[in-house]
C-alpha cells in the first residue's frame, strides 16, 4: 500500500511540473515574432504610407483613431483621413502579404484627460463596453485590419485596471466569437505604460491586471521611452538601464515578467526620437548638466523637446558633432552649441533589441517609423540584428542582465552586481514555482497515504 501511494507521488511529481508549464504555454502560440512598427498618421504628410519599405516588419500599426466621448464606439477619423486609413491594409499588404495591420485605438493626445475619462466610462459600463467593442471590430473587418490594439494612456484608478481587465476578457471573447463566421480572428493587442506598476498619473500605486492581460491578449506593448521630459539637467530620455531609478526600458521589461507576463507576449517599444534641451552652460554638456528649456520644436514631432531620427541625422551631417555612446545606461547623447539631445543611435538599437533576444521576448516595436530616415536606416537596423540573432543559441537560455526586482525596490548600484542579483531572483523564482509543486506532492502523499493504509 505504501508502496503504491509512494508511486503516486512520484508520478505526480512528475506530471504536475508538465501540467503547469502546458497551461502557462498555451496562450504563447502565434505569431512566433513582432517586428513592429507604429505608424502615425498625422505623418502622412511627410511619410506617406507608400514609402514604407514593407519587408522590415511582420506587424503595423495605424496609430490613432479614439474613442468618441459621447457614444462610447471609436471615433471615426477625420473626414480628410478617411481615404487614407481606408486603403492603409491594402497599400502595405500589396507589397507584403505576409504583413498584418492592426489599429490603434488611443487616447486623443490633444484632449487626454477628457479622452481617458471617456475609456473609463464605457470600461465601467457592460453596455457601453459591448458597444465600444462591436464598433471596433466592424470597423477594423470593414477596412481589412487584422487586429486592434487598446492604447489607453493611462487607466488612473484602481476601478480603471479592474475594468481594463474586463474590457479585455469581453472584448477576447467576442473575437473568438466572430471569427467563428469570418476566421482568423483579429489580433487584440494592448499598449500599455512601461511597467506593469504605475508611478505617475493621478492616483501612484497601481497595478495593471496582468492576468487578464495574459489570458486575452496576443501580446503586451510596453512604452519604454519617454521617461524625462521635464528634467532640468540633461538625461537619457529612454535608458536600457538606469542604476539610480526604476526609469529604464529594462527594469520595466522585468517588472511585467516578474508580474508573470509570459515573455512570449511582450513586445519592447523602441523610440525613433531624441529628446532635445537648451544647455545652460554649453561647455558642461555630459549628462547631468543643468538645462534650461526643452530643445526647438521640430517640422516632424511639431512638439518642443522632441526630434525625430531623420532630424537627428541632419544635425550630424555637421562633422564637428561628436556622437557619445554612454555605456552605463546603454544611451547616445550629443550636443551641438547649447543644444543637447538624448537619442537612440543605431548601436543603442542593436543593444536593446538583443536585450528583448535574451530575454525570449516577442518581439520589439518602433516608435513611429515615420521619423525614421527615407532609407528606413533604423527599421533595417533593428530588422537585421533581430534576423541576425533569433536563431543563435547564444540567445537562447538566460540574459545579459536584468535590472532591479520588485517595484519598490531600487536597482542595485553598479552593474557587476546586477547580473547576479537578477540571476538569482531568477533562481529563486523558479525555486518558488519548485516548491509549490514539491508540497502538492507532499499533500497527495499524505493523501493517498491515510485513504490507502
Ligand atoms: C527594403 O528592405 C529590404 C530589407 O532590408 C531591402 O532588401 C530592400 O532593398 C528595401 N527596399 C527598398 C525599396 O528600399
Ligand atoms: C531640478 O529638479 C529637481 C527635482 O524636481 C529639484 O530638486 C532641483 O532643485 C531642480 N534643480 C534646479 C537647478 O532647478
Ligand atoms: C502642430 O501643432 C499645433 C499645436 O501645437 C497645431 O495647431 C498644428 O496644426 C500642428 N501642425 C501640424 C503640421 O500637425
Ligand atoms: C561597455 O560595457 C560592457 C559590459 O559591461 C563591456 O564589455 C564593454 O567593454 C564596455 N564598453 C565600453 C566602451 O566601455
Ligand atoms: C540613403 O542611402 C543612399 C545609398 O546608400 C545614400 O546615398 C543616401 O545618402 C542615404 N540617405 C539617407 C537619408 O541616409
Amino acid at each position: 500500500m505504501g508502496q503504491i501511494s509512494f508511486t503516486l507521488a512520484f508520478i505526480s511529481l512528475i506530471i504536475l511540473p508538465l501540467a503547469s508549464l502546458s497551461t502557462s504555454q498555451r496562450h504563447c502560440t502565434s505569431p512566433d515574432q513582432v517586428r513592429a512598427g507604429y505608424w502615425f498618421s498625422s505623418s502622412n504628410h511627410y511619410s506617406p504610407v507608400s514609402s514604407i519599405n514593407t519587408s522590415l516588419y511582420t506587424h503595423l500599426y495605424y496609430y490613432y483613431i479614439t474613442i468618441d466621448p459621447v457614444v462610447s464606439t471609436v471615433a471615426l477619423p477625420p473626414p480628410d483621413q478617411v481615404p487614407l486609413f481606408a486603403t492603409f491594409s491594402a497599400t502595405l499588404k500589396s507589397s507584403n502579404p505576409s504583413l498584418k495591420t492592426l489599429l490603434s485605438i488611443a487616447t486623443d493626445e490633444h484632449q487626454s484627460s477628457a479622452s481617458n475619462a471617456a475609456f473609463s466610462t464605457m470600461a465601467a459600463d457592460p453596455n457601453l463596453r459591448a458597444t465600444f467593442i462591436t464598433s471596433t471590430i466592424e470597423l477594423a473587418r470593414a477596412n481589412a485590419f487584422d487586429g486592434l490594439d487598446l492604447a489607453w494612456q493611462l487607466p488612473a484608478s484602481s476601478i480603471d485596471m479592474a475594468n481594463f481587465g474586463i474590457l479585455l476578457e469581453e472584448w477576447r471573447a467576442r473575437i473568438d466569437e466572430e471569427a467563428q463566421n469570418a476566421s482568423p480572428p483579429l489580433l487584440l493587442t494592448a499598449t500599455a505604460y512601461f511597467s506593469n506598476h504605475l508611478f505617475e498619473g493621478p492616483t501612484d500605486n497601481l497595478d495593471y491586471p496582468t492576468d487578464a492581460i495574459s489570458k486575452n491578449l496576443d501580446w503586451l506593448n510596453t512604452l519604454s521611452f519617454g521617461f524625462h521630459k521635464n528634467s532640468n539637467i540633461t538625461t537619457a530620455d529612454a535608458p536600457l538601464s538606469e542604476k539610480a531609478s526604476h526609469f529604464s526600458a529594462s527594469y520595466g521589461i522585468i517588472s511585467w515578467l516578474d508580474a508573470g507576463i509570459p515573455p512570449c507576449k511582450l513586445v519592447m517599444g523602441v523610440p525613433l526620437y531624441g529628446r532635445s534641451w537648451f544647455l545652460k552652460n554649453k561647455v558642461k554638456n555630459g549628462i547631468g548638466a543643468p538645462v534650461v528649456a526643452s530643445g526647438p520644436k521640430q517640422k516632424m514631432s511639431n512638439q518642443t523637446g522632441m526630434m525625430a531620427y531623420s532630424e537627428i541625422e541632419e544635425l550630424l551631417t555637421d562633422t564637428s558633432v561628436v556622437v557619445t555612446y554612454d555605456n552605463s545606461t546603454v544611451s547616445a547623447y550629443f550636443s551641438s552649441s547649447n543644444l543637447w539631445v538624448s537619442f537612440n543611435s543605431l548601436p543603442v538599437v542593436e543593444e536593446k533589441i538583443k536585450f528583448a533576444l535574451y530575454n525570449r521576448l516577442l518581439g520589439y516595436f518602433l516608435w513611429p517609423i515615420s521619423f525614421d530616415n527615407s532609407n528606413c536606416t533604423v527599421s533595417k537596423q533593428a530588422s537585421d540584428v533581430w534576423l541576425k540573432y533569433y536563431d543563435s543559441p547564444y540567445f537562447k537560455d538566460g540574459y545579459l542582465f536584468r535590472q532591479a526586482a520588485a517595484p519598490f525596490e531600487l536597482p542595485p548600484l553598479d552593474d557587476s552586481t546586477t547580473a547576479s542579483a537578477a540571476g538569482s531572483r531568477a533562481k529563486q523564482a523558479s525555486l518558488k514555482g519548485l516548491n509549490r509543486h514539491l508540497h502538492l506532492c507532499l499533500l497527495l502523499f499524505l493523501f493517498f497515504y491515510q485513504t490507502i493504509v
